[in-house]
């Protein structure tokens, strides 16, 4: 059968940073509540743009790492659900700012864990013998659904894009080698976005109300965010025979540091193998996985032949793990 392997990972963070001490200038809250409940510290904001100038931005880095030319690419997938607008897909936007002009492509939604199922969508095509090159993109502008005024979630968010290609495998046992999504809808009342879709269109009324950002329920979000991504870590090394001594690498979501912890704990791993990043970046949402892998890569700590997990917890809910072993 042919694996799916990464080849290439770039990751673009706006250059704005935007300390915990910004929120203390005007909101009820301090850099030492931030940084003890979540693991923050600082986040990016993109000032001019949407999501696809993320996109493309990490797209253009890990298409330079291959060393190839976007017209090279026969698929674009983006994970995202800060879109530019409804439609055109973010998708289609990428493909005309790279000049992939031999692409077709589609957004996906799938919140936190948008990375992840993209990831697996991509894997598909490769697998299947139908595509060589999948750039599956995850990339958030949160700032653009983002309230504020609101201390329980503006602290949380930030932008940014990370991108990586998938190419058939050429070693065995190499690339992608088993994943496992899931998602269960009965959680959207604890993370949801009101108004904008065709259940609340935009009216005067859904703006004056703010229905147009993040609402979050955090702690009934942390409670099931905690169980269900430590259970898909461990599912997907029961499966695949691996104990905490074969994964060199857990790579989460980055949504808040205790969750990170508590998951590496239940998988048996040190912290000193748990790819964090949430403290320069906080929660860019689809693309804290793809990021982490990038910066990790560029400073040489993931290696080749790394066993590596990556896991995610998310708006839906949706929840997923990845087993890869790193062939770059
Ligand atoms: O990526 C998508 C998935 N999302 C997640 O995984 C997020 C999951 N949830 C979390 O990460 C955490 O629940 C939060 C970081 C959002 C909140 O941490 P917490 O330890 O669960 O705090 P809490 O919501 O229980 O709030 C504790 C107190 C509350 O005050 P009272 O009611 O005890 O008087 C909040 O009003 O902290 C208050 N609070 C704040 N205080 C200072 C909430 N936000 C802030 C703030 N600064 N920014």
């Amino acid at each position: 059968m042919i694996t799916a392997a990464i080849t290439a990972v770039g990751h673009y963070a706006p250059e704005k940073v935007v300390p915990n001490s910004h929120f203390e200038s005007y909101l009820d809250t301090t850099d030492e509540w931030i940084f003890s409940r979540t693991g923050i510290r600082e986040r990016r904001y993109l000032e001019e743009g949407a999501t696809s100038d993320l996109a493309t931005e990490a797209a253009r880095k890990t298409l330079a790492m291959r060393g190839i030319g976007p017209e090279e690419v026969d698929l674009i997938i983006v994970a995202t659900v800060t879109p530019d607008m409804f439609f055109p897909s973010t998708a289609s936007l990428v493909q005309y700012k790279l000049g992939a002009r031999n692409a077709w492509g589609f957004d996906l939604s799938g919140a936190c864990s948008g990375f992840l199922y993209a990831l697996a969508t991509g894997v598909q095509f490769i697998q299947a013998g139908t595509y060589k090159k999948v750039l599956v993109i995850g990339a958030d502008k949160m700032t653009a659904i983002t309230d504020m005024q609101d201390r329980n979630t503006c602290i949380l968010f930030g932008d940014g894009g990370a991108a990586v290609l998938l190419e058939p495998g050429e070693e065995e046992g190499y690339g992608v080698i088993d994943w496992v999504n899931y998602t269960d809808g009965s959680g959207m009342e604890a993370l949801h976005m009101k108004a904008g879709g065709s259940l609340r269109p935009a009216t005067v009324e859904t703006v004056q109300d703010k229905m147009h950002y993040i609402t979050q329920d955090g702690k009934a979000v942390f409670k099931v965010a905690v169980v269900g991504m430590a259970d898909v870590s461990v599912e997907i090394m029961n499966r695949n025979n691996l104990s905490s001594e074969n994964i060199a690498w857990l790579v989460p979501h980055q949504a808040n540091m205790r969750i990170i912890q508590s998951t590496a704990d239940r998988m048996g791993l040190p912290m000193e193998r748990v790819m964090v990043n949430i403290d320069r970046y906080g929660n860019t949402t689809a693309a804290t996985i793809p990021s982490c892998l990038a910066e990790y890569h560029a400073d040489g700590r993931l290696k080749r032949g790394d066993n590596i997990v990556l896991a995610s917890f998310g708006a839906g809910y949706t929840w997923g793990a990845s087993l890869i072993r790193w062939s770059i």
